[in-house]
């Protein structure tokens, strides 16, 4: 008899992230010769600026290639610290402040140290598919926070309120969002902490598009307790400064809280290391006129896919304020998310990602990466118009 391969309820309850399948198939294309145009991947298309990858090489060459301090080099937390100060309005101290390798693992991290088995978590219906991915591989329960089109995808208190039971741990937001572009105000992001506070558990904001907002200035929920008694903050460099691949990011909380994070880290990857901290340094302190720039170029970009998206047959799409995220309706096609996302990439060679990848609500809309080049959005456009119209 063959040996059946045992696997633990972990293993078997991994989901992994649908961008990086769609990828995958997208390059299979590719490598048989068809030409892809690529909207399914979350990244700028930016490099890393120069000054960045210099500090990174000063540091090796230096000699900063051994382990350091599993919570990040005291340089980092301390430039971390202060950027706290100037874009969120207080001033968290050293040891609130945990470096890890990009935020990704930062939420697993939090809900491993904030929720039991079974435990319920808020999240928004649709958002970033690692929450969904993290609930499932420790076993709690995901409770989700539907956002509505017509609310233009904020997520509400009032339908937050309605879902908190005295199994809830944490609630998590994520403004400026993904998939959906949208951006809180700051009464529903006061009304969160307000929720939070009052039936004591965690909240967990999500601030990896803080850079990257088109029409307002950032809010978080941060300020009100200074990240000492319930507030997470998580942010970091992937976005904002083209980093995705030095994985770099950061969690600002309880001092209590963070040590437990602390060694989570030092148990699954010990120490980010030195030399890709010392750029995260550098990212902060150095000119950030490229954050700027690229802002700014991002926004001329949504500006023409959005429009370009309103003229598709079946398709609507309302206007992103943050992130680089469009977030069509595709119900008057009559197709499933997954069925037009398949279609799209294998007849036209669009490679989107469908709105399922991003919990239930997602049923009903595609999500576009707009992190792309002005003629890669024009000749999508062109193609999808092209096609849609053939089959409507
Ligand atoms: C909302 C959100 N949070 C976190 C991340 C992960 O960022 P990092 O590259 O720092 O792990 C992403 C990446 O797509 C994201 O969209």
């Amino acid at each position: 008899m063959v040996n059946q391969m045992y696997l633990s309820s972990t293993a078997k309850a991994l989901l992994g992230q649908a961008a990086f399948k769609v990828l995958a198939k997208a390059k299979d294309l590719e490598r048989q010769g068809k030409n892809v145009l690529h909207f399914e991947i979350g990244e700028p298309d930016y490099n890393t600026p120069e000054n960045i990858k210099k500090a990174a090489i000063e540091a090796i060459k230096r000699g900063d290639t051994n382990y350091v301090n599993a919570a990040g080099i005291l340089e980092l937390r301390e430039a971390i610290s202060e950027e706290i100060e100037k874009t969120r309005g207080f001033k968290p101290s050293v040891n609130q402040v945990l470096v890890g390798p990009g935020a990704n693992p930062l939420i697993y991290f939090a809900l491993a140290c904030v929720a039991d088995k079974g435990d319920d978590v808020l999240l928004p219906d649709p958002s970033f598919p690692s929450y969904i991915a993290a609930i499932a591989a420790l076993g709690l329960n995901p409770v989700y926070i539907p956002l509505r089109e017509e609310n233009g995808f904020r997520m509400s208190p009032e339908d937050v309120a309605e879902h908190v039971t005295p199994k809830t741990r944490i609630i998590i937001m994520n403004s400026p969002q993904n998939p959906t572009g949208a951006v809180m105000t700051k009464d529903e992001i006061n009304g969160l902490s307000d929720i939070a506070e009052d039936k004591k558990i965690y909240l967990f904001s999500d601030e990896i598009y803080s850079k990257l907002l088109y029409d307002e200035k950032h809010h978080s929920p941060a300020f009100r307790d200074g990240c000492n008694e319930r507030t997470l903050l998580v942010d970091g460099f992937s976005k904002a400064y083209a980093m995705t691949g030095w994985r770099l990011g950061y969690c600002v909380g309880p001092k209590e809280l963070i040590s437990k994070m602390e060694l989570m880290l030092q148990t699954t990857v010990s120490c980010v290391p030195p030399f890709v901290q010392y750029a995260g340094v550098e990212a902060l302190k150095g000119p950030q006129d490229f954050v700027v720039n690229m802002r700014d170029d991002y926004k001329k970009r949504r500006d023409v896919i959005v429009s370009g998206l309103n003229k598709v047959p079946g398709f609507s799409c309302i206007y992103p304020h943050g992130a680089f995220y469009a977030f069509p309706n595709i119900k008057d096609t009559g197709m499933k998310s997954d069925e037009l996302s398949e279609i799209l990439l294998e007849r036209i060679g669009v490679a989107t990602l469908p709105g399922t990848a991003f919990g239930p609500q997602g049923e009903g809309y595609l999500r576009f990466s707009y992190a792309t080049s002005l003629d890669a959005i024009k000749e999508a456009l062109e193609r999808l118009n092209e096609f849609m119209g053939e089959i409507a």
